[in-house]
């Protein structure tokens, strides 16, 4: 069957369909030994020979979805130079190659999907597709509730407003917890929007994402997604 070739080539889990076009527009890919520059060409998985910088897509396998109760002190990366332990080293023996979807800093606990499908991955970091992440966060003093509504509605960072999330008051003191649901995820995204207001954060977690949450999960534990949270996720509705 014809498909399109951003299409095909995040299926095969090498990256986001959003990427693979640029790839497809910088001249990257070939199809069948030509170059292709057109976004809306078509291809056959099945039977075209189809290139992305010079390497031979594989075909698009069975998909793998996990869930990983990442804890503090793994890079959020498929590899590192600084030969850190990454994620992928917790979720040893599981086949085919597969990558986060997303990422939570060194020092950040919580859940993270690892995946081998593009569309889902870029379905989970994309503003657009609003998948809410939850997260708690131990911070330095406690907010007044005037700081409490800037922060929920958007400071500015980098010239760029951040997107509204709402914040509830778990504990309050010197130190205190709060629970922020996001719906865009810059770098560093929660600790620096409290740093910004003088609450810098000591602890942070991911606690949900979308339907998703640690339930059953211990530290360093993963399992697969089920089907439903897998549609429910590429799908997602509030
Ligand atoms: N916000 C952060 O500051 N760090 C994370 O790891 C995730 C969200």
């Amino acid at each position: 069957m014809l498909e399109r070739l951003q299409k095909i080539i995040a299926a095969s889990g090498i990256t986001s369909r959003r990427k693979a076009e640029e790839l497809i527009l910088q001249g990257a890919v070939t199809l069948n030994g030509r170059t292709v520059t057109k976004l809306g060409t078509k291809a056959d998985p099945e039977s075209d020979h189809i290139k992305v910088s010079g390497k031979l897509l594989r075909g698009p396998g069975r998909p793998v979805y996990l869930l990983l109760n990442k804890p503090r002190g793994y890079v959020t990366t498929v590899s590192d130079p600084l030969k850190r332990p990454t994620v992928l080293d917790l979720i040893k023996g599981t086949k085919g190659r597969i990558f986060p979807a997303g990422r939570l800093d060194l020092q950040t606990s919580g859940l993270l999907v690892l995946t081998n499908d593009g569309e889902l991955a870029e379905r989970l970091t994309t503003t657009a597709y609003r998948v809410p992440k939850t997260y708690h966060a131990k911070v330095r003093g406690m907010l007044d509730p005037k700081t409490l509504k800037r922060l929920e509605k958007g400071i500015t960072l980098d010239r760029r407003k951040m997107a509204p999330c709402t914040i509830l008051a778990l504990a309050e003191g010197d130190k205190s917890w709060y629970e922020i649901t996001l719906i865009e995820g810059r770098y560093h995204h929660v600790r620096r929007m409290f740093e910004a207001v003088g609450h810098p954060v000591a602890k942070l977690s991911r606690v949900r994402i979308g339907c998703l949450t640690a339930k059953g999960l211990r530290l360093g534990q993963f399992r697969n997604l089920r089907p439903g949270e897998v549609q429910r996720l590429k799908h997602w509705k509030g």
